[in-house]
Parts: structure tokens; sequence; C-alpha cells
């Protein structure tokens, strides 16, 4: 007997790109998670279309109609209960979560982050690589706790920063990654692979990766 999928929100606030590579992901045959719902806290935005050509019920819940942080996670939540979701993917949201709601989600909560953290945290992250002149960037997949951009990391991927890059640039070659790394902590999660030791992620049966990775490469 094969388990039921997880029962998956994805919250966004804008284009969706990691989004659709989660509709993807879960479209293909024997994945072990499925999207329930799509919440976005900003009107209008592309991945509200992307979720609805994709047949997924979309909601909207902007943060301006409500008088405060708390209200508005009282509807999201609420929004969330009433799916019967089991797990969220912020995927693009831009709203910070107030612990309550943090704690709420424990451990049922992640979130993609476009650097290899703890390096380069909030917002302009790619020009904070820029300036610090580091040879590989790249994204993080982290469980989400009260700090911002922090919690335990269940998938990072590396790109190599090029020397004429703009902001720009490696914005892209990190969502690329990105599209790579959301899909695969959400299988592993779906499948149970992953737990948690002193706030750190294991992965039962993780590839060492092939190495090094060298940024200019030897030849
Ligand atoms: C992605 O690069 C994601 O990592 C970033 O916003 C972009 C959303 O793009 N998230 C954050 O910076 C959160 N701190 P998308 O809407 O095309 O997925």
């Amino acid at each position: 007997m094969t388990n039921a999928p997880l029962k998956v929100a994805v919250l966004i606030s804008g284009r969706g790109s990691n989004l659709q590579a989660l509709i993807d992901a879960c479209a293909q045959p024997g994945f072990p998670a499925r999207i329930v719902r799509v919440i976005s806290n900003e009107p209008d935005v592309f991945g509200l279309e992307r979720a609805a050509q994709a047949g997924i019920p979309t909601a909207t819940i902007n943060h301006r109609d409500f008088p405060n942080r708390h209200a508005f996670e009282d509807a999201l939540h609420a929004q969330l209960v009433g799916d019967g979701v089991e797990f969220i993917c912020l995927a693009g949201f831009m709203r910070i979560l107030t612990d309550i709601f943090v704690e709420r989600w424990l451990n049922r909560l992640i979130n993609i982050h476009p650097s290899l953290l703890p390096a380069f945290k909030g917002l302009h992250v790619h020009e904070q690589a820029l300036e610090a002149g580091v040879r590989f960037s790249g994204c993080t997949v982290h469980y989400v706790r009260p700090a911002m951009d922090s919690g335990p990391i269940i998938v990072q991927a590396a790109v190599p920063v090029l020397q004429d890059d703009t902001p720009d640039d490696l914005a892209a070659r990190v969502l690329l990654a990105e599209h790579k790394a959301f899909p695969l902590a959400l299988k592993l999660i779906a499948e149970g692979r992953v737990t948690l030791a002193n706030e750190c992620v294991m992965i039962k049966g993780a590839e060492m990766p092939r190495l090094p990775l060298l940024n200019p490469s030897e030849e």
C-alpha cells in the first residue's frame, strides 16, 4: 500500500517560477506531494495564473485588508486548516511571519532563499554576494524558524559567480538552481526521509555529490 500524497499549500507574492517548479514536480507520476492550495498576499500576480492553469485552487489574502499581522495570519491559518493542509512551502512569499504562525506550523513550513545561508540574509542578496566577492552563490531550502532567513537547512544548490555578473545575471543563474532544489527538498520531506537532530537536518540515503566544484575550473 502506498501512502497518500502530502497535502501542500504554496504561499507566493509574485511571478511564481518556484511555484511552477513545484507544480511540475507534483505532476510527475508517484511524486509524494500534492498542491491543494496556492495563496498569494498580493492580488493579480502571475503565480495565481500559473496555479489556475494547473487547476489548483487559489486564494488571495491581501495583508493590507487586515489591521495587523496577527489578523492577517489568523486568516491565513484558517484558510490552511480549512483546506486540510499538512505542509507549507514559501515560494517567494515576501511577508515576514510572526513567531506565533511559525510555531503553529513548526517543521511543517519551509522556505527558499536565493543565497547559500547563513550568508546574505534579507533583501538584495545578489548585490550582497557580488560585493563580498564570493566565487559561489546559490540557494537554500530550509525549515522556517522565528529569526528571518534562519532554520535547519534541507537542500542547498551552488552556482558559480562569474567575473562580469550583474545582480540580474546572478539572480537568473541562482533561480535555475532554485527550481531544482525546492522540488528535491519537498520530495525528500514527503518521502519521510528528513529528520531533525539538534536543529540539523539528517537525510536518509542522501547521495554524495561529485567533488570538487572549482571556480575557476582547473583548465
Ligand atoms: C526567488 O528567487 C526566491 O528565492 C526569493 O524570491 C524569488 C521568487 O521568485 N525569495 C526570497 O527572497 C525570500 N527571502 P518566484 O516568484 O519566481 O518563485
